[in-house]
């Protein structure tokens, strides 16, 4: 399969096709994804709540980050590997953000790296673009911003919400990011942002007509145990039973002795 490239994504724009991505923290999750034809691989920073359990994104640091995405490069061959940039690593400086994305890269082996905020986060992006490293924009919901908004709660509501949307993503364009992602806002705003903008918009609970749809992979996958999921999740597949029945299983072979046979025996 042909590598991916930041190119290629905005070609995908351009000619009106569907950009799929979903996330991926580990080798063997990213290598599966991968062979399925997943363009964009994204290491979210909700790593933090689906690999290491905490309570929200804001606690995963820089390290954890860079383990996590060197682990999703190694097991792709095509797939654009996009990292997130933790709380912390790109709002004290300028230097700190790109010293950051630096070592995502460079470190973590991704390909690109995506900061969350609109107007606020504009010379960060500008700032990261102007290293040659492509950003991905993340406005609407921010997981980051869970303590100002009080929750995670749709955004872009009403009239004057709308319209700083409106300005927070034609101010992570202008300052050079290559796409962006418009998390929890409504289907109808999301599609005037998506026709408004040249860059390609990747939806999450912000309806059909984003230029992209990005998933928690664990998610989809039915992996996740707490019993609420978001309205947007739809789930592909039930992993969680599989496991669980095949762990049942395990279990009893071992325990009535049927486990290791002959065939797995030396
Ligand atoms: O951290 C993450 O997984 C994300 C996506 C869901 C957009 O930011």
């Amino acid at each position: 399969m042909k590598k991916i490239t930041v190119p290629d994504i905005l070609k995908m724009k351009e000619e009106g096709r569907k950009i799929p991505v979903l996330t991926a923290y580990g080798f063997q999750m990213a290598r599966i994804l991968d062979s399925a034809g997943i363009p964009v691989l994204l290491v979210g920073d909700s790593a933090g709540m689906v690999e290491a359990g905490y309570e929200n994104t804001l606690p995963i640091t820089m390290d954890e980050m860079i383990y996590h995405t060197r682990s999703v490069a190694r097991g792709r061959t095509s797939a654009l590997v996009v990292a997130d940039m933790p709380f912390g690593s790109y709002q004290v400086s300028i230097s700190e953000a790109r010293k950051n994305a630096a070592r995502l890269v460079k470190e973590g082996r991704a390909e690109a790296v995506k900061a969350e905020g609109g107007v606020r986060a504009a010379d960060v992006v500008r700032a990261i673009t102007d290293m040659d490293i492509p950003v991905m924009g993340h406005i609407g919901l921010t997981p980051q911003s869970i303590h100002r908004m009080g929750g995670y709660r749709v955004q872009g509501k009403g009239k004057d919400a709308s319209e700083r949307l409106m300005d927070d993503a034609q101010a992570v364009q202008d300052a050079g990011a290559f796409a962006v992602v418009l998390e929890g806002i409504p289907a109808a705003l999301a599609k005037e942002i998506t026709a408004s903008l040249s860059i390609p918009t990747i939806g999450i609970g912000a309806g059909v007509e984003c230029d992209g749809q990005v998933l928690v992979v664990d998610d989809m996958l039915g992996l996740n145990t707490d019993s609420r999921l978001p309205k947007y999740v739809k789930k592909y597949a039930d992993l969680k039973g599989a496991i669980e029945a095949a762990a049942g299983e395990y279990i009893k072979d071992v325990t009535e002795g049927r486990f290791p046979a002959k065939e797995q025996s030396y």
